[in-house]
């Protein structure tokens, strides 16, 4: 039988994964069905339990479940757990359900594809919401020399860093505290989907540095044509998706799909609606 496997969200209509995972199904040869499903917000535990029942195999889990899914697990990866909050569920043998996130792993994927060396790296990220609390043990673990957190409410990015700081040198606060020059610039806000911009110095790209944008659309966000205004190298979260993906795939099915002609693909998908 063919094993079965999802996205939860709510919305879910628009989401790009059934279309990367058919692809390096595909690609790798392997029998899997893939699909879009809306989880009802109040009860994320009942649609995992009936997918399970269903033939489920394993789920991503996308917005606004990723906390929802963590308190779930029977067993967690140690990167899960420091993130609090898991993007793939594995069914395992016996029926237990183990999560564990791909999304930090996906985006120094993507900025290793893009040539983006981290090592001694002065680091900027912005945001202290899940999206950030995902993708920070990762960027520490490639050894920036430092990661400074800054967010609108800067007593959040504080807390974020201190539960990080065994990991690395990192700091956390508000965007007044922020001076450049930085190497890469992270955005991990949700500023993006209003079309807000942080308030940030204008200095604050080191030469040839990197702007990431974690959200991506047809068309550069607010932030990236920013920073690509100031002399940085402009990349939108596209990539990241496809990585995170690839590596939810690996834990599924043992196998590594290759992701730069799928990202060309979805690329092309996005611009022409
Ligand atoms: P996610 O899971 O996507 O990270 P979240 O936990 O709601 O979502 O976090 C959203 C992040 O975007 C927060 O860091 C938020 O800042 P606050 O903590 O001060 O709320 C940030 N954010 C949202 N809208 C923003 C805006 N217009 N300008 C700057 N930061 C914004």
């Amino acid at each position: 039988m063919t094993d079965r496997y999802c996205v939860f969200g709510n919305p879910i209509a628009h989401s790009k994964s059934p279309m990367i995972h058919a692809a390096f199904a595909e690609q790798t040869g392997e029998d899997i069905d893939y699909t879009a499903m809306e989880a009802p917000l109040d009860d994320f535990a009942g649609a995992w339990r009936r997918f399970i029942a269903a033939g489920g195999r394993g789920a991503n889990v996308t917005v606004p479940f990723k906390e929802q899914a963590f308190t779930l697990c029977d067993t967690l990866s140690e990167r899960a757990r420091r993130a609090g909050a898991v993007n793939t569920l594995v069914v395992g043998g016996d029926g237990h359900t183990h999560g564990d996130t791909t999304d930090g792993v996906g985006l120094v994927r993507d900025l290793e594809h893009h040539g983006v060396d981290l090592t001694g790296a002065r680091i900027l990220v912005l945001g202290a919401g899940g999206a950030v609390r995902g993708v920070l043990e990762p960027l520490l673990a490639a050894g920036p020399v430092s990661i400074l957190v800054a967010n609108r409410t800067g007593s959040k990015a504080e807390a974020l860093a201190a539960d990080f700081k065994a990991l690395g040198v990192i700091q956390g606060g508000g965007f007044e505290a922020v001076t450049g020059p930085f190497d890469l610039v992270v955005n991990g806000t949700s500023a993006s989907l209003s079309g807000d911009l942080p308030p940030l110095p204008d200095d604050l790209f080191a030469e040839g540095a990197t702007a990431y944008d974690m959200m991506y659309g047809a068309e550069p966000t607010v932030f990236l044509r920013w920073a690509g205004g100031l002399g940085a190298l402009p990349i939108d979260g596209l990539g990241m998706l496809v990585e995170q993906a690839a590596e939810s795939f690996l834990l599924w099915r043992g196998k590594r799909p290759l992701t730069a002609a799928v990202r060309e693909r979805l690329r092309r998908v996005l611009q022409t609606k």
